[in-house]
């Protein structure tokens, strides 16, 4: 079973991957299921990714979980989806641990129910000196909404005279995002068979390899994730240079 694994070069892997988790719905109608039920079964998929991850050495994973669209869904389906965060994040805060895993989230946490951002605080303070890898939460995440806030806090140091506007460049940018201590994305993976962006790291993909798949995210193994790494590895990325340029 671990066959794809074996094609996979150590050497040059990527050092953040980010993955749009989309289908868990689709993947319980089919089923004839409610959607709450693909939700449940979507947590397998990321513990897998993460187990991944962890085993390869990539250094940052990025999760998309829940968008700020996403409080437009139902009550009931948004109060699935908290209840089950905080039941994950307690069942694999033993996991992160001993995988030397650190736990992250971007987004408007405060805008969370308590019970969320408790457990979230909790497990992201237990987890925080842990090194192997970075596991970063997106949640109530908006790019948009990230990128008004970085203008809005450079505007105010601008104002207040601590950075001066000739001063700001990327990395001034870089140092007021969510993802403040992230590298790029080197790899945006998007399940369901979807191929759109949906608000996510819109500054931190420029370059990042795009790969989508029509797995749906319940179904989503270790398999699949050494498949998109390989695929990842055989492409060229030149940056803006030319193919001779690189070699
Ligand atoms: C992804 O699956 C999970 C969240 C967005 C929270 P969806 O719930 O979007 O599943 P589909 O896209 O309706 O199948
Ligand atoms: C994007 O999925 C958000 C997450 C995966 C958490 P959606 O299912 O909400 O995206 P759209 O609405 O199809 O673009
Ligand atoms: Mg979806």
């Amino acid at each position: 079973m671990d066959s794809k694994k074996a094609h996979i070069n150590v050497k040059s892997l990527p050092k953040h991957i980010a993955i749009i988790m989309d289908g868990n719905g689709r993947w319980a109608k089919q089923k004839g299921m409610l959607r709450a039920f693909g939700h449940e079964n979507g947590t397998k998929s990321v513990r897998e990714t993460v187990e991944v991850c962890a085993e390869l050495e990539i250094e940052n994973l990025t999760l998309y979980a829940f968008s700020t669209e996403n409080w437009n869904r139902p009550k009931l389906e948004v109060q699935t989806l908290m209840k089950l965060l905080v039941s994950s994040l307690k069942k694999e805060m033993k996991t992160l641990q001993k995988n030397n895993i650190k736990l992250s989230a971007i987004g408007n946490l405060d805008s969370l129910p308590s019970k969320v951002r408790n457990e979230l605080k909790d497990v992201m303070n237990q987890t925080e000196t842990n090194s192997r890898m970075t596991l970063t939460l997106a949640l109530s995440y908006s790019s948009r909404e990230e990128l008004l806030n970085t203008v809005k806090e450079i505007s105010i140091k601008v104002k207040n005279n601590i950075i001066s506007p000739e001063k700001i460049d990327e990395s001034i940018i870089n140092e007021h995002l969510y993802t403040q201590n992230l590298p790029d994305v080197d790899l945006l993976i998007r399940t369901s068979g979807e191929q759109r962006i949906s608000n996510f790291l819109l500054w931190q993909i420029a370059y990042a390899e795009l790969y989508f798949t029509s797995v749906l995210w319940p179904d989503f193994t270790k398999q699949h994730l050494y498949e998109a790494i390989i695929e990842y590895q055989k492409r060229e990325r030149r940056f803006g240079k030319t193919s001779e340029q690189l070699s």
